[in-house]
């Protein structure tokens, strides 16, 4: 079985952080959104992976390469124009062959894997298998119709959802997908919609199956739901002490600190993770929060928050919270006089001070 993700997109809605890198990119508990959705792959013992990436497609590739570090061998599928997920699907197919595969949209984070959806989807010898959630606003998703526990119907962001579920981006296909990809006709936003190939393959008789999940999250392009990622992803963390904590430092509950890292005379208060080269002097690191690699923290108080590798943080007399910091981001005292309020921030950042 090989297995495909999307990769692609240009994530308008997380400027600035989204400037500079793919939203696939970006750290939830220190690792990249997309190392989430390869590594479910991999331990569901799948090894030949195509990624989808938007024309250009670079960014992606420089980090994952041929996929050999991560036990995969990765092939890049470029998608000319943003055409919808049906479309990904039909132009992967050179690629996928004539066999049954998992196509994952690599935003999807999960928690516990998709092993168990390959076991069902095999065991129920279906053409089809959906994993769905259960969700407050269906209306942002694919919602299938249920009818004693068999999906009848699915629709595309539907006004009058017709269940509480959403279509999650896990979807196991045999080969009769294809068919149902080249039928279809873009909808009124221009694409390709993945609902209307799984409507195609119900009305044509084909099996569809599901599952059902909890503990899915789905990015919907607002620092805040990648905070809640976080969250998610930090809950399912055991302790890990790799690193340095020296006498004068208290760690409570599940932290991860990783080989490298240094704790001085601080408070960490997990679910938490302190990131290889960082230094945590004289700070209070609160629950949900993910230190990337070799950033530092000093006399500086900070929660429920994202931080990218190389960030410095030093004499913030207000506790920091909610915050999504990229990559080298410095927040610091001012040192000499004028004793004033100084910044040089990129387009669409975002500032609150207290
Ligand atoms: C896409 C699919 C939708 C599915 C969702 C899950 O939506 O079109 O059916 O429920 O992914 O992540 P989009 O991300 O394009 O809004």
């Amino acid at each position: 079985m090989k297995a495909l993700i999307t990769a692609g997109g240009h994530g308008t809605r997380l400027r600035p952080i989204t400037h500079t890198q793919n939203k696939h990119l970006i750290p939830i508990a220190n690792k990249p959104i997309l190392n989430y959705a390869l590594e479910y792959i991999r331990e569901a013992g799948i090894t030949d992976v195509g990624i989808i990436t938007n024309k250009e497609g670079s960014e992606v590739k420089d980090v994952y390469k041929d996929g050999s570090q991560m036990g995969l061998h990765i092939t890049y599928i470029p998608q000319e124009r943003p055409s919808g997920l049906a479309d990904c699907v039909r132009i992967a197919q050179p690629f996928l062959g004539n066999e049954s595969f998992v196509f994952y949209l690599g935003d999807n984070i999960i928690v516990g894997g998709i092993a168990r959806f390959i076991d069902e989807f095999r065991k129920s010898g279906a053409n089809c298998h959906l994993v769905l959630a259960r969700v407050k606003d269906p209306e942002r998703f694919g919602v299938p119709e249920l009818k004693d526990g068999r999906i009848i119907g699915i629709e595309e962001k539907p006004r009058k959802p017709k269940s509480d579920f959403a279509v999650t981006g896990i979807y196991i296909y045999d080969p009769n997908i294809f068919e149902a990809v080249n039928a279809i006709s873009p909808s009124a936003r221009g694409e390709l919609e993945i609902s209307d190939a799984h409507q195609y393959l119900l009305e044509k008789g084909f099996k569809v199956t599901y599952s059902e999940i909890t503990g899915w999250w789905k990015d919907t392009g607002k620092p805040a739901d990648l905070l809640e990622a976080n969250r998610l992803v930090l809950d399912s963390f055991e302790t890990r002490i790799e690193g340095k904590v020296d006498t004068q430092s208290n760690l409570t509950g599940r932290v991860v600190i990783e080989p490298g890292a240094e704790i001085h005379n601080s408070n960490v208060r997990g679910p938490a993770i302190i990131g290889a080269g960082s230094k945590i002097v004289n700070a209070y690191i609160g629950p949900y929060t993910s230190i990337d690699k070799n950033c530092r923290i000093e006399n500086s108080e900070i929660e429920f928050s994202i931080v990218s590798c190389g960030c410095l943080i030093r004499n913030q007399k207000i506790r920091i919270e909610s915050s999504l910091l990229g990559k080298d981001v410095q927040i610091v005292d001012a040192n000499s006089k004028p004793f004033t309020n100084r910044f040089i921030v990129g387009d669409q950042s975002q500032i609150e001070i207290r």
